[in-house]
């Protein structure tokens, strides 16, 4: 995720404007900031690594004047955190800037193709790729419209583009693909956007663009095309464009989370687009090959992670069990210490941490590191310290999580984590080409079904909240269930300050059980790996808990006995595939506590007592 805008007036320079809107921005991504325009006749630019705050001291982005401009605020995808992969990127000749929100998937071949044509390509990042990408369809187009439609249909992935070209000083290109991206105007300006807050000091007139359209703005007006699905493209008529006008009444604050009162809740709902934000950048990415290689030739595997990471890293440890029949070790990285003498050279940690920065999983990659063993990050923040000091890093890709709670890099990881394992059961060949492709196609259509889960969910709430009336709770579960039940459990005492504890669900009766009384709440996370659950459930009802089954739809469970006080969260269908299953049955947890927490009146984006980073012992 990274925030584009891009300004052109007739009358003033715009650069004090687009400085507002990437503050406005800044919650997209924060770590390179850079701002191109037009004056002259040519493309001035500024960039660099680091928040919108230290590039200004750095470089002084205000020196810049212009009438037309594209700015951008980064959060790295391909490439790391540096002066040169900060946006925009030129092409050879200088004569087109690009900036770009979101992921082009055939990054690797487009490259060869390009660099054989005699490109001379600078940055390490994907967008780069599309400036020279242009400059070759303008070399041999007349019309700058059919060289970007040309362009664009040699790309794959997701983009929201702005673009200046030099010999159209007062027009911004533009063009958007799954990535967000709004034209925002009155008489006097036109501007375009990856969001409202960006725009909204400017105009509350907004149009938002769909998939495959493209354009440009210009000081009078703008026009919009449309890439059609068995190529070439079609211009929106008057009539077209006047049904996506809308007038918006919201502050720019409350714009930048989304129209939703808070962070956490918009973060929960942009998970689909997350996960295929972590599919899509990671599938093509050779990186995932190497991973597997290094993992498959190890010793033994060890994961380390706190929190949340940890809870992921729990999911993975059990898909890995499944399919690549591998044994690992999932470590909390504060425990790291006290076994870390027991690592050899030859064992491989994969260190899994949203922020890249906690203190925890830092000083376990150390210990770790001091025994020889080789680590991999896996990590949602290009350039962290965890990924500094690894020999190899995987990215989520999921944007930045603001909210303090995780809950859309939670389902990054595992994403990326499920995608990994099956690259390595296929590499050490306890499944076949066909059988991972199966995987990585269910895992392709798993934004869709979480999307059916956060409705599904949705409409549960006043009924749980109505069911959850204890200051405890229980969330039980089996195999990979336990692994989402502890999830859950977090997530309810982290930002609602009511006590929920999970536990391996067939545990429960060799201590917990005793605290069950009339109508305490106990959860049952059923996941396909563990049919026997339904036992578990029955003892707890039989106490006289109210028992809630969260499980997939066609999950049939035998619960033959009395099932007065056992009610179904009845969740999308997973066809027994065990990979889609925190998809389908985690959103529940993340919406209940959050719900819980606002009806308790506490603020879900900052909790007490906790940071988003914790980088103290
Ligand atoms: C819980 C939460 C924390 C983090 C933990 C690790 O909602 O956010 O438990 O998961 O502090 O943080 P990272 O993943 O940044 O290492």
């Amino acid at each position: 995720m990274c925030g584009i805008i891009g300004i052109t007036n007739k009358k003033c320079n715009i650069v004090d404007k687009l400085i507002v809107g990437l503050q406005r921005l800044e919650y997209r991504g924060y770590d390179s900031v850079g701002i191109a325009v037009i004056n002259n006749d040519s493309i001035n630019y500024k960039k660099g690594a680091g928040d919108l705050q230290s590039v200004m001291k750095r470089v002084n982005l205000s020196d810049l004047i212009g009438y037309t401009g594209i700015a951008h605020t980064r959060w790295a995808t391909h490439g790391g955190v540096n002066d040169k992969n900060a946006h925009p990127h030129l092409d050879c000749t200088g004569n087109i800037a690009v900036v770009h929100n979101g992921v082009i998937r055939n990054f690797a071949s487009l490259k060869f193709e390009l660099e054989s044509k005699g490109h001379k390509i600078i940055s390490e990042t994907d967008t780069e790729l599309f400036a020279h990408l242009l400059e070759e369809e303008v070399n041999k187009n007349n019309n700058f419209i059919e060289a970007l439609a040309n362009a664009l249909s040699k790309i794959d992935g997701t983009y929201s583009f702005g673009i200046l070209y030099k010999k159209e000083s007062e027009k911004i290109y533009f063009a958007k693909m799954r990535s967000p991206l709004i034209i925002g105007f009155n008489e006097n300006v036109k501007a375009i956007a990856s969001d409202l807050p960006a725009l909204l000091d400017m105009t509350k007139t907004v149009l938002l663009l769909e998939d495959g359209e493209f354009g440009y703005i210009s000081p009078t007006g703008f026009e919009i095309y449309k890439l059609l699905p068995g190529g070439g493209f079609r211009k929106l008529s008057v009539e077209e464009i006047a049904l996506k006008v809308k007038t918006v009444e919201l502050t720019p604050e409350a714009a930048s989370k989304g129209g939703y009162q808070h962070f956490m809740i918009k973060e929960i709902y942009e998970q689909p687009n997350a996960i295929r934000e972590t599919f899509e950048g990671n599938i093509e990415d050779p990186a995932l090959i190497k991973a597997a290689e290094m993992i498959s030739s190890s010793n033994r595997i060890f994961l380390t992670a706190a929190g949340t990471s940890y809870h992921a890293s729990l999911v993975f440890s059990k898909i890995l069990a499944r399919r690549a029949r591998l044994f690992s070790y999932p470590i909390i990285s504060s425990e790291m210490s006290y076994v870390s003498s027991s690592l050899q050279s030859d064992d491989l940690v994969i260190a899994v941490s949203q922020s890249g920065e906690t203190y925890d999983t830092l000083q376990a990659i150390r210990e770790a590191k001091k025994m020889g063993a080789k680590i991999i990050a896996v990590t949602n923040v290009l350039g962290s310290a965890i990924v500094r000091e690894s020999d190899f890093s995987l990215y989520t890709r999921a944007g930045p999580e603001i909210g303090v709670a995780a809950t859309k890099t939670f389902l990054s990881q595992i994403m990326l984590l499920e995608m990994l394992s099956s690259f390595i059961s296929y590499e050490i060949k306890t499944i076949d080409k066909d059988e991972k492709n199966n995987i990585l196609n269910y895992l392709k259509y798993a934004p869709n079904l979480l999307q059916s889960s956060l409705e599904a969910s949705d409409t549960l709430i006043p009924f749980l909240i109505n069911f959850h009336k204890k200051n405890s709770s229980y969330i039980l579960g089996r195999g990979l269930g336990s692994a989402i039940a502890m999830e859950g459990a977090l997530k309810i005492k982290e930002i609602t300050y009511l006590h929920a504890e999970s536990y391996p669900a067939g545990e429960s009766k060799h201590g917990p059980i005793a605290l069950i009384e009339k109508d305490f709440p106990v959860y049952i996370v059923s996941t396909s790996d563990a049919y026997e659950i339904a036992g578990n459930a029955i003892e707890m009802a039989a106490r006289n808990a109210k028992v809630i089954v969260v499980k997939p739809a066609d999950l049939r469970l035998e619960l033959k006995e009395d099932k007065r006080n056992i009610y179904f969260a009845e969740m999308p269908p997973s066809n027994n595939i065990l990979e889609l299953e925190p998809f389908i049955l985690t959103p529940l947890f993340q919406i209940l506590a959050y719900r819980l927490a606002v009806e308790r009146g506490y603020n879900p984006d900052k909790p007490r007592n906790l940071a988003k980073t914790v980088t103290v012992e």
